[in-house]
């Protein structure tokens, strides 16, 4: 169908605090509005009860150090899951019916057992995967106050349960944090969640049921692209903005696409003052452009103070799918609009009250600047990983497989980072794509990318694997800094095609303390490509801590 772009007004989930009280949250079977012109779709979504279930779920808002207790309940009792489900991948196989769940904090640095480990599943007849220990899940919010994000994580269908709308925001803010106040808040602060979807005629979500692969994979598309463009749950929505500084809370919720956005008014820029694990430790950066990938998050401010009533101002996006080159086909122009910021004057009361319009922006910015002291950590003595990325394609070239290091998730845990060491996990990129690749449990620094031949590597006459001490002879450049995506905390980064990509990870929670709990315990976690397409095979792998 085509829909009408700016016609519904930008939705914003409802908020519930969560801390020692646990609280009951269900994944519900709902049919929710998605567009004014767009028969109710049906969908998966998370909620305290079926009537307030809606894509994204509500927003979680913890205290930092505060225990959120959260009891994750399934109330989906479906025998066929609405998307197509491809049995030939690893999947989760529930014997009794009944769609199984899971639910990832992602980003946050929990114990595993709360961590939504991809085999620990549950469905609504009581049936679970074999890491399964609960359901009563507590989160400790012992880290860099940042947004993080809730999703399903289950094993081969995370992709089918986080777009049939499985996934929420959630805020660990700590009240010592002078900024939040300093910075727009309230109804000035804006989650931004976006995602892109396919629909039919009667507002169903069109999701190919035949793989590039009948044979193989009857089902696995490789990545998922749709041709409407959401935020918060609405089809290009509109959002009306006073003339002063807005923040946005954005989050890429897409199963494969990245976003390239921008602002159709030339004056105005992204001020970027935080990414996935909180603030920046440097000075903001000032934008005309934000690449955004899958699962990544931004902290964003807009200062709409110089425009008048009646001014509009478009984000568009302009990245291909697949990333980064991809051809029209997966990116119609409608994909090219986002939203509409529609900026109207101040209502009588509140310009009687003088209300600031530019919110002391300059100086809260400075203030971050001066108040973040930047963590030098070494890597002179780091253990270094080397995590090769492939794709397999079959004899007509469609893509069957997506690995990291030729195992696949079922192969045995071969990664045991020891509590508290420093190390650097080396990404190299064999394939055309870009990946976002996210590690659970830590937020990491990545810390330089390098050119590679990749034939030589991968036909074995250059080498890669010689860590920091003498250059690999497959190079074709010197190591390059991180890209302005890469800055900040990061739990999941972009990981470019014919780069090593090296992460920086030191295994203590992000504002450099020990976990306050002990993480060798449980099944242990896991790292993965956030294209969820290639998550659900296989390019997803274990790994333990140990003491
Ligand atoms: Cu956002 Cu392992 O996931
Ligand atoms: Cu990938």
């Amino acid at each position: 169908p085509t829909l009408t772009q700016f016609v519904d007004k930008l939705p914003i989930p409802y908020q519930i605090p969560v801390n020692t009280t646990e609280i009951s949250i269900g994944a519900w079977k709902i049919k929710q509005k998605l567009h004014r012109d767009l028969p109710p779709t049906t969908l998966y979504a998370y909620g305290e009860s079926q009537e307030t279930a809606r894509f994204p779920g509500p927003t979680f808002e913890a205290t930092l150090d505060v225990k959120a207790r959260i009891h994750w309940e399934n109330h989906i009792p479906d025998n066929k899951h609405f998307l197509p489900v491809d049995t030939s991948i690893n999947w989760a196989h529930p014997k009794h019916g009944g769609v199984p769940t899971v639910v990832h904090l992602h980003g946050a640095e929990t114990e595993s057992i709360y961590d939504g480990h991809p085999d620990a599943w549950w469905t609504p007849k009581g049936e679970h995967g074999y890491t399964y220990v609960t359901q009563h899940y507590s989160y400790p919010n012992s880290q860099r106050p940042a947004l993080l994000w809730y999703h399903d994580h289950v094993v081969g269908i995370t992709r089918l349960n986080v777009l049939a709308g499985l996934a929420g925001l959630y805020f660990v803010r700590s009240p010592k944090d002078k900024l939040t106040k300093l910075f727009p808040y309230g109804e000035y602060e804006i989650p931004f969640v976006l995602r892109d979807l396919q629909f039919w005629a009667n507002g169903s979500i069109n999701f190919p049921n035949i793989g590039d692969n009948a044979t193989i994979h009857p089902t696995w598309c490789p990545e998922y692209f749709g041709d409407t463009i959401l935020v918060n749950g609405k089809a290009w929505p509109y959002l009306e903005v006073y003339p002063r500084v807005y923040r946005l809370r954005l989050l890429n919720a897409a199963n494969a696409r990245f976003f390239n956005l921008s602002l159709s008014e030339p004056s105005l820029r992204f001020h970027k003052i935080g990414t996935d694990g909180g603030y920046l430790e440097t000075k903001p950066q000032i934008l005309k452009s934000l690449l955004v990938a899958p699962a990544e998050r931004l902290d964003l401010l807009i200062d709409f103070s110089k425009l008048k009533p009646g001014d509009v101002v478009y984000v568009n996006n302009s990245a291909p799918a697949p990333f980064p080159d991809g051809t029209d086909s997966f990116s119609p122009p409608q994909t090219r609009s986002v939203l509409k910021f529609q900026v109207t004057a101040w209502p009588n009361s509140r310009q009687a009250r003088g209300r600031p319009s530019n919110s002391d922006l300059r100086n809260a910015l400075q203030y971050v600047e001066s108040a973040r002291t930047v963590q030098k950590i070494k890597y002179t003595n780091a253990l270094h990983r080397y995590l090769r990325l492939q794709e397999f394609d079959d004899a007509n070239g469609n893509p069957i497989v997506s690995l990291i290091e030729n195992r696949t998730w079922r192969d045995p845990v071969v990664d045991f980072p020891r509590e508290g060491a420093v190390e650097v996990w080396e990404w190299i990129n064999t394939t055309p794509d870009a990946h976002p690749i996210h590690v659970h449990l830590i937020q990491f620094k990545v810390l330089n990318l390098q050119p590679f031949d990749e034939n030589g590597y991968l036909n074995g006459s250059c080498n890669i694997e010689v860590g920091f001490s003498k250059p690999g002879t497959c190079f074709t450049g010197p190591p390059l800094p991180p890209k302005i995506y890469h800055t900040g905390f990061k739990d999941t980064a972009i990981v470019w095609p014919n780069f090593v990509t090296r992460y920086g990870i030191r295994f203590q929670t992000s504002d450099g303390r020990r976990f306050p709990f002990d993480p060798t315990l449980g099944p242990g976690y896991v790292f993965h490509c956030h294209i969820l397409d290639h998550e659900d095979n296989d390019m997803m792998r274990p790994y333990k801590l140990i003491h």
